[in-house]
């Protein structure tokens, strides 16, 4: 297959969490007339209309994912499109055609039409509870118990596939939680991170649905899109896994981060009522051992507890209006 200087880039899932950000990244980077940001349930922002090419896209129809790569001569795709775990086991049915068929679809799109550079997010959610959870190694028994764990097992196997089979350039991250103040995500057993900045400052309170001794992996959005960029632009040589590289970054307790958000708002008080999504974390990794990822390509999380809860208040207070 042969590369193509990358100049028009497609994002899936652009109206998500991690798209909504990601458009404006690529957009600075490669100018905003060469980034399509493709979305289907959530409706776009008048920020992003007024910046790069906007189009409705069900990846789950490959016709659709087939006309928009040729119309724009797509020659570097991100697929973030998919259904998070706790969404995923409401409707598991949903969730694997989505996650499943659509990635399979971007792929089948990205070798037809000779796609030089492809990104897909993986997750920690690949994990089940018999691998480590401290530290847990980049390779390990993967044995996860929702359907969205089930879907990045079998697309991180896919996408090795591709890579070995056709030769594409696809490289992909086990995302943990993204912490983040643009955009809320949707359906994730991780939302508690983000949702708990927005409670406290609107209403001093919050009801957090995991236990207060949860740990989950997580990463602020700065980190996580310099770790999708940096990743992207290393040279194919350094790209050693093919299936998802581990990404490590911040692991603490859903009391601490009450704690360190009490440090902008005394008054916040927060209350702990797991319901199902508990389960689910807690077949989950606490932290994860990212040596390869550091070693490979560079990944280097800039971000602790207490500089992304800095940076959060500042950007949350500006946008809400807190004093
Ligand atoms: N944030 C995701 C979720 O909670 C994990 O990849 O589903």
């Amino acid at each position: 297959m042969s590369a193509r200087p990358s100049n028009r880039i497609l994002v899936t899932g652009a109206t998500g969490q991690i798209g909504s950000e990601l458009i404006f990244e690529l957009s600075k980077k490669y100018g905003e007339q060469n980034v399509i940001a493709a979305g289907h349930s959530r409706a776009p922002s008048e920020k992003m209309l007024s910046v790069v090419i906007f189009e409705t896209l069900d990846v789950s129809d490959k016709d659709a994912v087939s006309k928009i790569a040729a119309k724009y001569d797509i020659d570097t795709i991100y697929h973030l499109a998919g259904v998070l775990s706790a969404a995923g086991e409401k409707n598991p049915a949903l969730a694997w055609q989505v996650n499943m068929d659509g990635l399979r679809n971007v792929l089948e799109v990205a070798r037809e039409q000779n796609v030089a550079r492809m990104f897909w997010a993986s997750s920690i959610a690949a994990f089940g509870a018999n691998a480590p959870r401290v530290n847990t190694p980049q390779e390990t028994s993967l044995i996860p118990t929702t359907v969205y764990g089930i879907s990045k097992v079998a697309g991180e196997l896919l996408c090795n596939y591709y890579s070995t089979r056709y030769g594409l350039d696809i490289r992909s991250l086990r995302y943990p939680g993204i912490i983040s103040s643009e955009t809320l995500p949707g359906g994730g057993t991780t939302d508690y991170a983000v949702e708990i900045f927005y409670e406290a400052i609107k209403k001093k309170k919050y009801t957090c649905f995991v236990r207060k001794d949860t740990v989950l992996p997580m990463l602020y959005m700065p980190d996580c899109m310099m770790a999708t960029l940096k990743l992207m632009d290393a040279d194919p040589s350094q790209i050693k896994i093919r299936t998802s590289y581990n990404l490590g970054g911040l692991a603490f307790t859903a009391e601490e981060l009450a704690n360190e958000i009490k440090k902008y708002v005394p008054e916040f008080v927060c209350e702990y009522k797991p319901d199902f999504r508990q389960k689910i974390a807690d077949s989950w990794p606490m932290s994860l051992d990212d040596t390869p990822a550091r070693k490979d390509w560079g990944w280097k999380p800039a971000f602790d507890l207490p500089a992304m809860t800095k940076d959060m208040f500042e950007k949350l207070s500006e946008r809400l209006g807190y004093l």
